[in-house]
């Protein structure tokens, strides 16, 4: 009988802007202070690119890293998956672009829409893909630099939103790898987080007042509800289909919007401080690239080890959500 094919990840890498702002510069931007920032989110800084820079040079720079940690040349890619919200373009999709940045000739490329859900829907597919012995190689990139479409003139938002990039090779592994997956998404909430149309081809730090409809525009209050109730209970669903127990969970890698959701979350599923990974303070929500930005700080930082239990969980407009857990293989190149 053959052997089933699991699939692990690779090598994680991930790219971030180096202009930083801080609570400090928006103090002077929009009636907002560092101490309600600070309480209300947990953010005090995020990256943002500079004009004329898309996702695809940040997705692409994640992918390089994440390659090289994986062993992985460009070409023996099969596929490349980009879940974003801010795509270069509508057409040619963000992961063509990158499949010709980094020289990825044998693979096929698409985007995924699901907002900040999008880097774990892209994991689903990736996996499954291997699982089924389709693919051998998947680049699963989450890439936004949400700042092309925020309204810095807008305190609500404007103060929550960053850029950046995360990205992640699969392949076959012996055992562990990816446990479970599990995917949802309620369409009648979607009014509840919009961009209704999309202009990427200028930084929205300037030039606000022509570009209104372009614009997330987020019912704060009802987003932050939705995330608190299904943050722990997708986390739970796919640690039931893994099979394993919340108690062995090693670390648990929410997405990074707000610390108050991060923090009830946790405390919803039982899970100690010391348990669960933020940078939010550094980068805000950057949507699609929070996870694997988070995934690859956590290694970098030693906070996961072969044979560990990882959770990943997001939330996020549509509304989707969607959460995996991992049995952490190691990459295949280690960190110097
Ligand atoms: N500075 C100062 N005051 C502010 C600011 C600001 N930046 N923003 C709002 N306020 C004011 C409001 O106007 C309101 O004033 P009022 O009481 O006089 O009307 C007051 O602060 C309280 O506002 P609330 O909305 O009640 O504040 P809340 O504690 O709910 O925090 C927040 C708002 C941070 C937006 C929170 O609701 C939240 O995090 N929601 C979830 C957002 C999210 O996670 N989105 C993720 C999905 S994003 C994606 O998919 C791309």
């Amino acid at each position: 009988m053959s052997q089933r094919i699991r699939a692990g990840i690779w090598g994680v890498g991930s790219a971030v802007p180096e202009r930083v702002l801080t609570n400090h510069d928006l103090e002077k931007m929009v009636e907002t202070s560092d101490e309600w920032i600070s309480t209300r989110t947990g953010i005090k800084e995020r990256r943002i690119s500079e004009p004329g820079e898309k996702t695809s040079d940040y997705a692409a720079a994640a992918a390089r890293r994440a390659l090289e940690r994986a062993g992985v040349h460009p070409e023996e890619l099969d596929l490349i998956i980009v879940a974003t919200l801010t795509p270069d373009m509508f057409c040619p999709p963000t992961a063509c672009i990158v499949q010709h940045k980094i020289g990825a000739v044998r693979a096929g490329a698409f985007d995924l829409s699901a907002a900040c859900s999008g880097f774990v829907y892209g994991l689903d597919v990736a996996a499954r893909g291997i699982e089924a012995g389709a693919y051998r190689r998947v680049l699963v990139i989450g890439a936004d630099l949400l700042s092309h479409v925020t309204d810095y003139t807008d305190r609500s938002t404007c103060v929550l939103f960053g850029d950046g990039a995360g990205a992640c090779v699969l392949g076959p592994v012996e055992e562990g790898g990816v446990l479970s997956t599990y995917l949802g998404a309620d369409g009648s909430g979607g009014p509840k987080l919009t961009v209704p149309a999309y202009r990427s081809n200028e930084a929205a730090v300037n030039g606000a007042a022509s570009r209104e409809g372009t614009f997330i525009r987020m019912d704060g209050n009802e987003v932050f509800k939705f995330a608190v109730r299904v943050m722990p209970e997708a986390a739970l669903e796919a640690v039931r289909r893994a099979g394993v127990a919340v108690e062995d969970v090693r670390l648990f890698i929410p997405h990074q919007a707000n610390i108050r959701i991060i923090d009830a979350a946790a405390k919803r599923l039982g899970i100690s401080g010391d348990r669960v990974f933020s940078n939010v303070h550094k980068y805000g929500n950057t949507s699609a690239a929070s996870i694997p930005i988070a995934l690859d700080e956590a290694v970098e930082q030693g906070r996961i080890s072969p044979g560990d239990l990882v959770v990943l969980v997001g939330f996020g407009g549509g509304l989707t959500w969607a959460a995996s857990v991992l049995q952490w293989t190691g990459e295949r190149v280690p960190r110097a």
